[in-house]
C-alpha cells in the first residue's frame, strides 16, 4: 500500500497535506525518515510515524455529516448535488455509502462509512440503534396522537411501526421523536397516520454519534470512542 494512502485512512491528513509532511521530515518508517508518500509500505508490518506518534492503519473510513436541505442521501444521482459531493475528491474515491437515508428536505446527521457489514447491522432493527429526530408539524399532536405514535401506527401499506418515544414541545407543533427503524418516509408516514403532516425534520443523534458542533453542511471524522461505540452498536431501551 501506498505510504500516503495509509496517512489518509487514519483521518489525520489529506493526500495532499502527507504528501508535504513527508517532504518536510515529518514521516517516519521503521524508525527511518520518509520523504517520499508515494512509496509501498506493509501497513501489518511497518511501524508510522507522524511528528513522532505512532499512527495506526485504519481499514475503513467514518465520517459524519450534517447534510443541509435539497441534498439527497444517495452516492450518485443524475439530478440533485449528494452527500458524497459535500466531501473533498479524495474521500470520495473511499467507496463511502450513507448509513440510512434522510428525505431530500430532511435535514442533519448522515454517518458515512465503507465498512459495509458494519453499515447494516447498525440498520437492523434487532440493534436497537437509536435515531432522534427534531419534528414541527402541521397540526398541535395531541396526548392521544403521542399515545399511537409510541406504541405503533399502522401506516398506509400495513406496516405497524415499532415502538417510539415522543418528547412533545409545549406547543404541540414541535418536538423530538426517537425511532429504532428506518422505513421509508417514516416518519412523514407516521404523521399522516394520525391525520397530521411533517413541516421540517432534523436528525440530531444516530446512537452514540450527536450532531453537536458540526455545523450545516460540514463534516467531521468520527473519534476512536465513537467507532468503538458504533461497533458495539449500542442501542437504546425502547
Ligand atoms: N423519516 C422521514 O419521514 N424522513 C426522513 O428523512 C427520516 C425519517
Amino acid at each position: 500500500m501506498r505510504l500516503d494512502k495509509y496517512l489518509v485512512s487514519t483521518g489525520k491528513l489529506s493526500r495532499s497535506e502527507a504528501g508535504r509532511a513527508a517532504r518536510g521530515g515529518r514521516i517516519t518508517v521503521g524508525g527511518i525518515v520518509e520523504k517520499h508518500a508515494d512509496r509501498q509500505i506493509d501497513p501489518d508490518v511497518d511501524v508510522v510515524t507522524l511528528d513522532g506518534e505512532p499512527i495506526v492503519y485504519r481499514a475503513y473510513t467514518y465520517l459524519l455529516l450534517n447534510k443541509p436541505e435539497g441534498v439527497v442521501s444517495a452516492t450518485e444521482d443524475g439530478r440533485d448535488k449528494t452527500v458524497l459531493d459535500l466531501l473533498p475528491d479524495e474521500l470520495q474515491r473511499l467507496g463511502l455509502f450513507p448509513c440510512g437515508r434522510l428525505d431530500k428536505y430532511t435535514t442533519g446527521l448522515v454517518l458515512l462509512t465503507n465498512n459495509g457489514p458494519l453499515g447494516h447491522r447498525l440498520l437492523s432493527p434487532r440493534h436497537h440503534v437509536e435515531k432522534r429526530y427534531r419534528f414541527t408539524c402541521r397540526e398541535p399532536l395531541s396526548a392521544e396522537n403521542c399515545q399511537l405514535l409510541e406504541a405503533g401506527v399502522t401506516l398506509e401499506d400495513g406496516y405497524v411501526t415499532k415502538p417510539a418515544r415522543i418528547y412533545a414541545g409545549e406547543d404541540g407543533r414541535s418536538g423530538e421523536i426517537v425511532l429504532i427503524e428506518g422505513k421509508y418516509h417514516q416518519i412523514k408516514r407516521m404523521l399522516e397516520a394520525v391525520d397530521n403532516k411533517i413541516v421540517t425534520l432534523e436528525r440530531i443523534s444516530f446512537g452514540a454519534l450527536t450532531l453537536d458542533g458540526t455545523p450545516r453542511g460540514a463534516w467531521r471524522y468520527l473519534t476512536d470512542e465513537e467507532i468503538a461505540a458504533l461497533e458495539r452498536a449500542e442501542g437504546g431501551s425502547l
